[in-house]
């Protein structure tokens, strides 16, 4: 297997990476956007000038073509497309989700991708339908077992990376055996397969379960390739979870339709009459002229495809500057199912702080989905390391004077949703990078949540509470044993 992969950055348990080899590198998260020889709206070379570092084309039609077949085996993919950047072929799987079937074998596939000169290849898996019962899952989890294993026997692996995809239907414990075991047998390039009818569906918060029970058995080093998923609305989502390659036929799909991409969503032209997006489409055009255009499809393939890119390069600098949760929480509320996903996700907290970085630019609380962040998972698990001593006091107000806090062994200040906090950790991450509105209930009850963390790290402390009388009900109701008092008197 040539590519290497390498995690350049973090945040949450998305990535910055490299993949690399064969003198090809590829930035990642990244996004493969889908060639149909056929159809060629924008063509390869001018993705290339679009910042595309990667192509995934359809194998299968390539070996069905009279056009094309010959000229591929003859000349190799990179020339016949025009594209000297990374070029993935997919088996004929997707043909097999579609029409049930394929006139083709797993090794005659992998033979003919190698062939070709294709970088990634992929064995004939067989995508799962999500609603597949647990005995056909297994059945069919099973050949794509073998076939992966045939393919990873078959040929010398030098001039080429072999995927391994990720099948399993919706039960989780399957696709994270699956994860594990191809981990085992080293596979470094795994993409998670079948999530197509759920994406189609939005099915989001099975979309979440699926990728994190595969993404809990894969290695943090296997690279990881969401198979189909390609609207710019849910990479971020995807991202946070460790997918790192995605790719897409939208752009082109949706202009066939005439729908326009946006990061939140997808419009039809015909129902637009502004158009919110400057790229050279969209400056040079009204929506009017652009729906009627003879030039209608390829130009919106054009605009979908630049939003598509535009998003892969918002969400690599959202990792970057460790503000990834924000976007996330921005995109997923531009949909009821997007926001379910995005719950789901925040339900993985635990797990996912463990591979969230220790500290960030900033935190934005932006209402109770805030509460679940890593970073609040985080220093509600430092909290309690702290000493507090015989007696305690945490303020609510952080403008005390010095006799007010005579008395106690220790003073706690209290950012909610974190908690309490001392002196000292006042300029620290998050405390000192987080900016909160008034307080509001959640916020201010998971705060508490902190404040009995500290209180279990020190069991013989004698802890006071000073704050405005509204807040008094609800500290009693969630820490009955703790003193409250009025700050005013
Ligand atoms: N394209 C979309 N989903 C899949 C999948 O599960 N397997 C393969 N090989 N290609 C896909
Ligand atoms: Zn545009």
């Amino acid at each position: 297997m040539t590519l290497s992969f390498e995690i350049l950055e973090k945040d949450i348990a998305g990535r910055i990476g490299k993949l690399s080899g064969q003198g090809k590198t590829v930035k990642t998260p990244t996004l493969l956007p889908v060639i149909n020889p056929h159809l060629n709206l924008i063509t390869p070379a001018e993705m290339q000038k679009m910042g595309v570092e990667a192509v995934i084309t359809n194998a299968y039609i390539f070996s069905r073509s009279e056009e094309f077949r010959e000229r591929a085996l003859t000349d190799g993919l990179a020339k016949t497309l025009d594209f000297d950047g990374v070029i993935m072929t997919d088996s004929g799987s997707f043909q097999l989700s579609v029409y049930g079937e394929v006139e083709i074998t797993n090794a005659q596939t992998l033979a003919f991708q190698q062939a070709i000169k294709s970088d990634i290849i992929v064995p004939l898996d067989i995508p799962t339908h999500p609603d597949t019962p647990r005995e056909q899952v297994e059945q069919e989890l099973a050949i794509t077992m073998d076939r992966i294993m045939e393919a990873k026997g078959l040929a010398d692996h030098e001039h080429h990376t072999l995927a391994a995809p990720v099948q399993g239907g919706l039960n989780l414990d399957l696709r994270e055996q699956t994860g594990r075991k191809l981990s085992e047998e080293g596979f470094k390039f795994c993409p998670i397969g079948a999530v197509v009818p759920l994406m189609e569906a939005y099915r989001y918060a099975e979309l979440v379960q699926v990728v994190m029970a595969a993404k809990r058995g894969l290695s943090p080093s296997v690279c990881v390739h969401l198979f189909g998923a390609g609207h710019p609305s849910m990479f971020a989502l995807a991202v946070a979870m460790g997918c790192d390659l995605f790719d897409s036929a939208a752009y082109a799909l949706y202009a066939k339709d005439g729908r326009y991409m946006t990061t939140h969503g997808s419009y039809h032209l015909n129902e637009m009459t502004y158009l919110p997006c400057p790229c050279p489409v969209c400056e040079g055009h009204t929506a009017k002229e652009l729906n009627e255009s003879p030039d209608r499809e390829r130009l919106l393939a054009m605009h979908n495809l630049r939003v598509t890119l535009a998003e892969i390069n918002r969400v690599r600098q959202a990792i970057r500057d460790g503000v990834l949760w924000e976007l996330v929480d921005e995109r997923c509320r531009s949909h009821p199912a997007l926001l379910r996903g995005y719950r789901t996700l925040l339900g993985y907290n635990e797990e996912l702080t463990a591979k969230d970085r220790e500290t960030k630019r900033r935190f934005f609380y932006r209402g109770d989905e805030s509460c679940k962040r890593t970073e609040v998972v985080r220093y509600q698990q430092m909290v309690g390391r702290l000493s507090a001593g015989d007696t305690a006091l945490i303020s609510f107000s952080r403008h005390i004077k010095k006799k007010q806090t005579e008395g106690f062994d220790s003073v706690f200040f209290f950012k909610p949703p974190f908690g309490p906090f001392p002196a000292e950790l006042t300029e620290t991450f998050p405390i000192g990078q987080s900016e909160i509105p008034d307080f509001d209930e959640a916020m201010v009850r998971t705060g508490c949540m902190g404040i009995a963390k500290l209180m279990e790290g020190n069991p013989d402390t004698r802890f006071t509470i000073r704050c405005r009388p509204v807040w008094m009900d609800l500290i009693r109701q969630i820490l009955p044993t703790v003193e409250v008092e009025d700050e005013r008197s």
